[in-house]
């Protein structure tokens, strides 16, 4: 008879964590296909000026953009103020050479990860980078929007918007920074994705499943 192995369950992500996360990334993948939609319109309409297809695909964008900048948000105050301080303790690795190189080193199969939070320090400070990365993008995209729209919002940004609009060089280099950092959303996905396949198979645990039902799996010690 093959041997059983018992596993604890541990809560590791509120609903509201994974929501977020599922959230934020269906409107980068719909942000992406969008706006590259929008930088080359490959899809030529009829004759008639009614299908206005570029019209719609700049509708959605924006639909998508404003819950990035609204997901961006309440991510940020749940990473400060959250209940739980599972993702605040990782920087305690961050600020740690051997907990860098255990995650390193654990990466290249020796030895084991052991965190003080949910993440290892290179996967936090890669998240770091990313959330920066998403504000970034959030704020040239509203520079973009109150350059175009002049009413409520865009209006009340507009103050701003143009002064920022400036000090970038121009509108044009709003689209070029905002187009670039879409690269870096694409790259980062790619990334992302292989690596929480690859760390559940190589660590048996906290993976792809953890974000869809918020429980992790250690097994138990005897
Ligand atoms: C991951 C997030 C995002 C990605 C990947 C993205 C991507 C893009 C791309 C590739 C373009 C075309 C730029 C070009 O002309 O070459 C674009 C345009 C635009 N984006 Fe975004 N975007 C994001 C977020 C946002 C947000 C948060 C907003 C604002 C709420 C926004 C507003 C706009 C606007 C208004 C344009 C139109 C610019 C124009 O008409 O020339 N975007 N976006």
């Amino acid at each position: 008879m093959a041997a059983s192995i018992a596993y604890k369950q541990v809560k590791i992500f509120s609903a509201a964590i994974r929501i977020f996360h599922w959230l934020r990334a269906l409107a980068i993948v719909m942000l992406v296909a969008t706006g590259l939609y929008i930088s080359w319109p490959y899809v030529v309409g009829a004759d008639s000026t009614d299908v206005l297809v570029q019209g719609w695909i700049r509708f959605a964008h924006l639909i998508f953009g404003f819950v990035l900048c609204a997901v961006t948000l309440a991510r940020a105050y749940l990473f400060f103020f959250g209940k739980s301080d599972i993702e605040r303790r990782s920087f305690k690795d961050v600020m740690s050479f051997k907990s860098w190189l255990a995650q390193i080193k654990s990466y290249l199969w020796m030895g084991h990860l052991d965190k003080a939070g949910v993440y290892g320090p290179l996967q936090f400070m890669t998240y770091f980078a990313i959330s920066v990365m998403a504000a970034l993008i959030c704020i040239t995209g509203l520079i973009l929007y109150a350059n175009v729209y002049h009413e409520g919002l865009g209006g009340a940004l507009w103050g701003t918007a143009a002064w920022l609009t400036e000090a970038m060089g121009g509108l044009a280099m709003v689209r070029i920074w905002h187009h670039y950092m879409t690269w870096v959303f694409i790259i980062f996905v790619v990334i992302h994705v292989y690596m929480a396949v690859w760390y559940g198979i190589r660590f048996k645990h906290n993976a792809v499943d953890a974000i869809v039902s918020g429980y992790d799996y250690h097994p138990e010690k005897h």
